[in-house]
């Protein structure tokens, strides 16, 4: 599919975005730990989300789904799937399941498509081997197809050396079904749905954090986790396309019912830092903090990115384009992670701007990108949805074309219609 951004107007709209990937996903597979039936609303109906709930009903799960209410209801034991797992693009399924099923009894094979089977996986899949986790893949487990064998799995103090929210939850759904007591500790702080989540299902997890360090202390399940009852709120990350959109034409953007969970809008801090007014407004507390975000547009200014990086790491795709218009440079460093997204997102951000006529750099964690004048141009999305979005937001000034723009449909589905308030574009598919 093809995406060409025409123009666009100055706006003050509403944005009720989809609901949020990281707990839809973390709502489908740790439903599977529960006994009784999970009700969940809002969850996102996105490629990515609907596979993790396509594998959890492999594995034995039951679901219906009124329209309003997905309700879950877990297998005594998870079963042994029938055929291979499909993940589709996503990581954070692949990886999750990846700590579940490693203790489960049976044999599974998770895979993915092109972008996903490019992805690290021994991130998750040593950890686990150094507890006893039978796991096999491609390059010594490394890339997907990854075969796992369910087998009894010891407890562990294990430290990562990155702050990754996803080989944290598989290591935490490995403690709850190891023998006795684990630890966890983690570099930095990562994204930490997973042990509110779990906490509120009862689960026996305490979290210390010092110095910016967090340590996890992850007792072993002694019966089934409490079932969800739980709205899932609007994904910040999503909105804050329409954040980065109002920054740049100096207009306003209201985001809807979003966590306001620290770990994950970081990014908006920047925009502040940046020149952009906002304003937080927390209405409930439910597993998280939930409320609206207000983002009034400015003169822009440069800025340098080097700290809370993963608080921030799915947004600096969408910040990229906010410093491509910004007075001065900007800089973002320490964040080599962004090299093993759903694209390299260094190289697919600096040769975006590139194209569009910005003068950046690549930086082996990071980027520099000069403040300029833009010019139209066509951007291969390289299948990653933020790419894809980003790059339609920033066509929002002088035109683009995306290409690969289906991509979008893995996190996103109503970003189109979201995005006609305030841009005039047509899609063309090719096929
Ligand atoms: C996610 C964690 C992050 C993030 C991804 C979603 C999650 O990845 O980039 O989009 O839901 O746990 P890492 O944990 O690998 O940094």
């Amino acid at each position: 599919m093809i995406l060409e951004v025409r123009n666009a107007k100055k706006f003050n709209e509403e944005f009720v975005v989809d609901a949020d990937k990281s707990i839809s996903h973390r709502c489908a597979i740790f439903s599977l730990l529960t006994k009784g039936e999970n009700k969940i609303k809002n969850y996102l109906k996105a490629e990515d989300t609907l596979n993790s709930l396509e594998i959890a009903k492999a594995l034995g799960a039951e679901v219906s789904d009124d329209n309003e209410v997905i309700t879950i209801k877990a297998p005594n034991n998870i079963q042994e799937a029938a055929d291979v797992l499909y993940c589709g693009n996503s990581g954070t399924t692949i990886r999750i399941y990846m700590g579940l099923l490693a203790g489960s009894s049976g044999f599974f094979v998770l895979t993915g498509d092109e972008y996903l089977r490019r992805r690290p996986m021994r991130r998750v899949a040593d950890p686990l081997r150094s507890i006893g986790a039978m796991i096999d893949g491609r390059k010594e487990g490394e890339l997907a197809p990854i075969a796992i064998r369910g087998n009894k799995l010891k407890s562990f103090d294990y430290t990562s050396k990155i702050a990754s929210a996803q080989v944290k939850s598989a290591m935490i759904l490995a403690a709850l079904q190891a023998e006795s007591v684990s630890y966890y500790s983690e570099p930095f702080l990562s994204r930490d749905h997973t042990e509110r989540m779990l906490k509120g299902m009862g689960a026996n997890l305490k979290s210390k954090i010092e110095n910016g360090k967090c340590k996890i202390e992850i007792n072993p399940l002694s019966k089934k986790l409490e079932p969800l009852n739980i709205e899932v709120p609007n994904d910040p990350s999503s909105a804050f396309f329409f954040a980065v959109a109002a920054a740049i034409t100096k207009s306003t953007a209201i985001i809807k019912n979003v966590t306001l969970n620290p770990t994950r809008i970081e990014s908006y801090k920047v925009l502040e830092k940046m020149g952009v007014e906002i304003e937080y407004i927390l209405k409930e507390n439910k597993y998280e903090p939930i409320g609206d975000i207000i983002v009034k547009g400015n003169k822009l200014k440069g800025v340098k990115v080097s700290k809370n990086i993963p608080w921030l790491i799915d947004e600096l795709p969408a910040l990229a384009m906010a410093m491509a218009v910004a007075e001065g440079e900007s800089v973002v460093k320490n964040a080599k992670e962004l090299r093993v997204k759903e694209s390299d997102r260094i190289k697919s951000v600096v040769e975006g701007l590139k194209k569009v006529g910005i003068e950046a750099e690549e930086l082996e964690d990071g980027y520099i990108i000069k403040g300029g004048s833009l010019k139209s141009a066509v951007i291969d999305s390289q299948g990653d949805h933020r790419i894809a979005m980003s790059f339609a937001i920033l066509g929002m000034l002088e035109g683009v074309k995306i290409l690969k723009a289906e991509s979008i449909n893995t996190s996103f589905p109503n970003f189109f219609k979201l995005f006609k308030k305030i841009a005039d574009f047509g899609v063309i598919d090719e096929n």
